[in-house]
């Protein structure tokens, strides 16, 4: 059977928003904690397909900033999933030499989730497919306020500090942009999301919930990006002109 996906234009940085557990839950009369279970399923699928298809970058958004204030037993559990995953996941990401990279702040992390994330991106740290980044207590407002605070303790001047310097001392130094952001649930906001990096990015809305967000939706989503006119300021005609040489 023809790949499609062989001829079409891909992101090289997928940026997801796995929204929608908890409704996925309450729909079939679930604990909340089930709605996140299979969404951390999902996670092994979509991670193997993007890999598969020669996506350089994917970044999750694993956990905000803000989900500290989600009721303490659900948060326990999406940790637990994290370190389950981080487990159960190692040798897939050596089997298919993907590199993880943690993008947050992990010092205010548990110990446990801290040591694991350590651990799994120190041996991958050579493996070069593709990386996965979970934002893990994760904010890009804080993530710019962390910058802008490193930027002054070297002693730059003002004059100094280009978008270069500011994009260099973010999470994601050395990364391209995301191309494109992919939202599930129906919610249609970036939720202190890269929101430095995603300045020019291509946005996917679908009112699917995260745990249904299989391999053939993620194909309608990077079918769409596909057809996307990206101009990042620039006239129809400059863009066609640049086509042409
Ligand atoms: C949003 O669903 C999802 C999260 C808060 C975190 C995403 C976590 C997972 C997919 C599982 C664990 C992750 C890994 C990497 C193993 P929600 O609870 O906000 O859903 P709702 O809006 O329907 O309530």
């Amino acid at each position: 059977m023809e790949d499609k996906s062989a001829q079409r234009l891909l992101p090289k940085h997928l940026a997801l928003i796995m929204d929608g557990n908890g409704r996925w839950a309450k729909l079939r009369g679930l604990e909340r904690s089930a709605g996140h279970r299979a969404g951390a399923e999902n996670v092994y699928t979509i991670v193997s397909e993007c890999c598969r298809l020669g996506i350089g970058y994917l970044t999750l958004y694993a956990f905000s900033s803000e989900n500290w204030n989600r009721p303490k037993a659900e948060i326990q559990v999406l940790f637990s999933l994290l370190t389950d995953f981080l487990k159960r996941f190692l040798p897939t990401l050596q089997e298919q030499n993907i590199r993880l990279n943690a993008l947050g702040d992990l010092e205010g992390l548990p110990l446990p989730q801290r040591a694991a994330l350590n651990h799994v991106m120190h041996v991958t740290a050579q493996n070069s497919t593709m990386v996965l980044n979970l934002a893990i207590n994760y904010g890009a407002r804080q993530e710019i306020v962390r910058a802008v605070q490193a930027i002054i303790q070297e002693g730059l001047s003002a004059s100094e500090i280009t978008e270069g310097v500011l994009a260099a001392h973010l999470y994601t130094h050395g990364q391209p942009d995301p191309d494109l952001v992919i939202r599930t649930s129906g919610e249609q906001r970036l939720s202190n999301y890269l929101l430095y990096q995603s300045a020019y990015s291509e946005f996917y809305f679908t009112p699917t919930f995260w745990p249904d967000f299989g391999v053939a939706e993620l194909h309608a989503a990077l079918d769409d990006f596909a057809t996307r006119n990206r101009r990042f300021g620039k006239t129809p005609e400059q863009i066609s002109a640049t086509r042409e040489f």
